[in-house]
């Protein structure tokens, strides 16, 4: 990586097969902003802002910490945001994503990333920059199993802006 600072974000990524689901439910939406790339679509755990390479394996240390539980993510709602921001959210979220997203944010905080304080608001962006509201043909109902969480590099080039899993970690099965 030809780069000293990397943008950085911890998320959730979604199977293949649900983003070409939520992929083709968008396009029924009439969106007038600017869609995120199929490609890019995930759920944000943490976002860090840009950090130096070398804080990368800081990173992996503390995304190797973490024992989160493996959980069924349901959206189920149509949302929207400051900014003409227009994403899926869920109408109950899964404990274990909420412990997830708390534990990622409390390892952060005291390593020292300055974290946004607004609670953790759990969304899928759709797209950026919408003028009229979506018009939903059919109510939003996709579903997986998060098995994984990932730390991403978000780039942007001429090409647009691609968001590359550096690491990923399992979620694993609930102990009984
Ligand atoms: P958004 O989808 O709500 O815009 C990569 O940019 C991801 O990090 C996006 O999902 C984006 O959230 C999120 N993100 C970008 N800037 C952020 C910020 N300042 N605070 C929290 N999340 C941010």
């Amino acid at each position: 990586m030809n780069v000293k600072n990397l943008r950085l974000f911890f998320g959730l990524p979604l199977p293949h097969r649900q983003a070409e689901a939520i992929d083709r439910w968008r396009r029924e939406l009439g969106l007038d902003g600017r869609p995120v790339a199929r490609r890019n679509l995930h759920l944000t755990l943490a976002f860090l802002g840009s950090h130096p390479l070398e804080r990368l394996a800081e990173l992996q240390c503390l995304g190797e910490g973490i024992r989160g539980n493996a959980f069924e993510m349901k959206l189920d709602r149509l949302e929207t945001g400051r900014h003409g921001l227009v994403c899926l959210g869920t109408g109950q979220a899964p404990e274990a994503l909420l412990q997830l997203a708390g534990e990622l944010q409390r390892l952060l905080r005291g390593a020292g990333y300055a974290l946004d304080e607004r609670a953790f608001w759990p969304h899928l962006t759709l797209a950026r920059d919408c003028r009229n509201p979506p018009l939903p043909a059919s109510p939003p109902d996709f579903r997986w199993r998060a098995e994984r969480f990932v730390l991403f590099h978000s780039t942007s080039d001429a090409h647009g802006t691609l968001y590359r899993p550096l690491f990923h970690w399992p979620l694993v099965m609930p102990e009984r």
